[in-house]
């Protein structure tokens, strides 16, 4: 093999979808905060392919910008009838006409597969072996193809639906990844003929085909969870916890803490530093990095956030997109923060809303305090300075601006600017009556009725 072979994926992503019930196509259905796509996507890039081939249903534009806003660099072929898998390959002809050493063929609804098991397929095609397919043992093989294998060599690929009684009583199975050598890959697609019990064009011939030709065909046997398709939501479920105990055993092998590390759900692009303690229930959707040492307290939920380091978040925080978090600074419980930035030790403690904001180093945000960020229409941001001390229960009605340094008298409506270090008061003055409890108590309609009164007869 070269040292730097060219490989060709080729994503095939036209399924009907049928199982899954959805108005949504089979392989824009999520999982580990990533499309089914995004991963064969995710996973051919990370086995460092030279170029990459999606083909799609020609009916859908929202898989063909999934495609583009993940891997620009891809090249979308439609596939405008379904007839088969070899069908579907050969509509990417122009990019394999290109040249490869290798040609890989992956499922757009299989997201387990390993960029080292592409790694590993791509580079066993050589001068010998022009064929090598992905092969498992599932616990039960019914519908796969069966692998039938001679002294280690891949005579053919028999499908479910073709098989007979004793080719079906084999448990070796295709796992539907295959690589094919470069310079054979057209030619073998191209003699595929739909001769089998559904009329379709199988990608499967092309081990037979290529020992018609005196090449080789072989496996590679891969772990049964990574061959794992999804056809419908039951399996859409079972490959979730397949990702996510992968994600967490990887997070925690790199040094971070978690306590009940079941109850905690990462994305594929979650980011974690070391000595970072994730306390129980908490879910991390896409786009969120947590630095050195940061806590993040039971039953939060992020998305789209930096978290810094040393920081604290939760317990049952949110943090939203566009948060970020300074190094140290705290989020505290019932606390939401949506594209807002905390400096260095800011601290937001308790029950508040802060969106559009940037809150300055060692600033603190009372109990209770909420930017008033929407007018039904537009919205503005609040901008509070470094040091500033924002008392409880305070409304700031954006666009406005907090000095460094300055005051906010709790239970305020900040609708103006407040300058640095001054105290801004935005609340009805406090008023006394003394004694007036006494004499409202002691009015005659009062009497009969008053507290005070029943418990001097019952004493
Ligand atoms: C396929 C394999 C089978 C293997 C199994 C593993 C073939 C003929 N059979 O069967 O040996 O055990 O996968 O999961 O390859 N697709 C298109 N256009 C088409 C047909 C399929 O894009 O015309 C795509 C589908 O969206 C899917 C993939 O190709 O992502 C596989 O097709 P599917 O119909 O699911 O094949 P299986 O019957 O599961
Ligand atoms: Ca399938």
């Amino acid at each position: 093999m070269k040292a730097n072979p060219r490989v060709l994926a080729v994503i095939l992503a036209a399924g009907d979808g049928t199982r899954m019930k959805s108005a949504r196509p089979k392989v824009l259905h999520k999982v580990a905060g990533l499309s089914l796509v995004g991963h064969a996507l995710h996973s051919a890039q990370a086995a460092g392919v030279s170029d990459l081939a999606v083909v799609i249903s020609p009916d859908r534009p929202d898989v063909a910008s999934e495609v583009a806003s993940l891997a620009p660099e891809a090249r979308c072929f439609e596939q405008h009838e379904r007839r088969g898998t070899a069908h579907a390959v050969l509509q990417a002809a122009p990019a394999i006409a290109a040249g490869c050493d290798a040609l890989v063929v992956l499922f757009g609804d299989t997201p387990l597969v390993r960029p080292e098991t592409i790694r590993t397929l791509a580079g066993s095609v050589n001068a010998e072996q022009a064929v090598t397919v992905m092969g498992f043992t599932p616990a039960d093989p019914t519908g796969y193809g069966r692998l039938l294998v001679e002294n280690g060599a891949l005579l053919a690929i028999r499908e479910h639906k073709d098989a007979n009684e004793a080719e079906r009583a084999i448990r070796l199975c295709n796992g539907g990844m295959m690589a094919l050598r470069g310079d054979v890959a057209l030619e073998l697609l191209q003699a595929v003929r739909p001769n089998n019990a559904q009329g379709e064009f199988y990608l499967t011939d092309c081990p037979e085909l290529a020992l018609a030709r005196g090449l080789r065909a072989g496996f590679v046997e891969v772990p049964a969870e990574e061959a794992q398709g999804v056809n419908d939501r039951v399996q859409l479920a079972a490959c979730e916890a397949v990702l996510q105990q992968r994600l967490r055993l990887m997070h925690m092998q790199a040094g971070v803490t978690m306590i009940a590390p079941e109850t905690v759900f990462l994305s594929l692009d979650t980011v974690i530093a070391r000595d970072v303690v994730i306390e129980p229930n908490v879910v991390i959707g896409p786009g969120v990095s947590i630095g050195d040492g940061a806590v993040i307290h039971a039953f939060s939920h992020l998305e789209g956030a930096r978290v810094g380091a040393g920081a604290g978040v939760g317990p049952f925080a949110r943090l939203r997109p566009g948060a970020t978090l300074g190094e140290k600074a705290k989020v505290g419980n019932f606390v939401e923060i949506k594209n807002a930035d905390l400096g260095p030790g800011a601290k937001v403690s308790h029950l508040s809303y802060l969106g559009d904001a940037s809150i300055g180093a060692e600033a603190n945000i009372g109990a209770g305090t909420i930017t008033c960020n929407y007018d039904g229409f537009r919205k503005f941001r609040t901008e509070i300075g470094d040091n500033a001390f924002v008392g409880s229960n305070s409304a700031l009605v954006a666009p406005v601006r907090i000095g460094e340094g300055a005051y906010v008298g709790s239970g305020s409506v900040i609708t103006e600017d407040v300058p640095a270090n001054a105290l801004a008061l935005a609340r009805g003055r406090q008023a006394i009556k003394a004694d007036w409890a006494t004499q409202f108590r002691a009015k005659p309609e009062n009497i009969a009725k008053s507290k005070g009164a029943s418990r001097k007869e019952k004493g």
